[in-house]
């Protein structure tokens, strides 16, 4: 069966695609069949798997009834990624979102789409930092929800907005919250130590072991590697490995 795990969030900037690259990239180590799906217009995901390009994506899918993904899907191979696949993001998303939003089928299209798809154990869905066709789209299909956060006070005030929309897609057959996932934290400051504290107090279980701020993640980035790939025993590449372990119960690495 294949699992199916949306990355969510309303904040802008809370390490959502860095979450959903280095999450796949855990389960793409741990031998996972993985597939990328990119929800989200600006295609920051497709950008660093793919660099600059102006091919279809999923946009146009999602409006066309007749539509499957499989000649969307793009094995992002190159000697880096062997386990890796990815549906590309385009502009499109927002004219789908447009068109859409008004039916009562439109939220359930991503749905329809990834239902007929073989051959992978897990599928991660990136989504935009905003309240509305994407991320619901996305909660609608996928079987868990994954929450990354930063540990500024105005990210942790939005997590309930967020999570208020999880509940709400779940009473639609949408995902579970699985995970609230703090990102770029700083374990030796004064103000991290205190978030961490009211996040987990505030959310218990549901918090993961911290991914620490590391100049690393943004090199790894650039060098379209994940962390599992670009520097396996590093605290960030552990944590995921953590949070896909959690997520899948596979065995970690590094
Ligand atoms: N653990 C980390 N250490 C250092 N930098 C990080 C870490 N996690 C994320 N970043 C950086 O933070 C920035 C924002 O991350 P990311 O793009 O993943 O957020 P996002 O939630 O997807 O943003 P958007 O809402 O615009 O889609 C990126 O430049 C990323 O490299
Ligand atoms: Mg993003």
């Amino acid at each position: 069966m294949t699992r199916i795990i949306a990355v969510v969030g309303r904040k802008g900037g809370a390490g959502k695609t860095t979450t959903a690259f280095n999450l796949g990239g855990a389960m793409a180590a741990a031998e996972q069949r993985v597939l990328l799906v990119d929800m989200d217009p600006q295609a920051s995901l497709t950008g660093i798997l793919l660099g600059q390009r102006s091919g279809l994506g999923i946009g146009s899918a999602l409006t066309d009834p007749r539509a499957t993904l499989d000649p969307l899907i793009i094995a992002t191979d190159a000697g880096l990624f062997p386990k890796m696949y990815l549906v590309p993001g385009d502009r499109a998303i927002e004219r789908a979102a447009q068109d859409l939003s008004d039916t009562a089928t439109g939220f359930f299209r991503l749905r329809k789409l990834l239902a007929p798809l073989t051959g992978f154990d897990l599928v991660v869905i990136d989504t935009p930092p905003a309240m509305g066709f994407a991320i619901s789209s996305a909660l609608l299909a996928a079987d868990r929800a994954v929450l990354p956060t930063l540990t500024g006070q105005h990210d942790l005030d939005a997590l309930a907005d967020t999570i208020r929309l999880i509940d709400d897609q779940r009473d639609l057959g949408g995902a579970a919250l699985a995970a609230i996932v703090p990102c770029a934290v700083r374990p030796r400051e004064l103000h991290d130590r205190g978030a961490m504290e009211a996040l987990t107090e505030a959310y218990g279980d549901l918090v993961t072991e911290p991914v620490p701020y590391s100049p690393r993640v943004r090199e790894s980035l650039a060098a379209r590697q994940p962390l599992a790939q670009y520097d396996p025993r590093s605290p960030g590449a552990q944590a995921y490995a953590a949070l896909a372990q959690r997520l899948g119960g596979m065995a970690t690495h590094g």
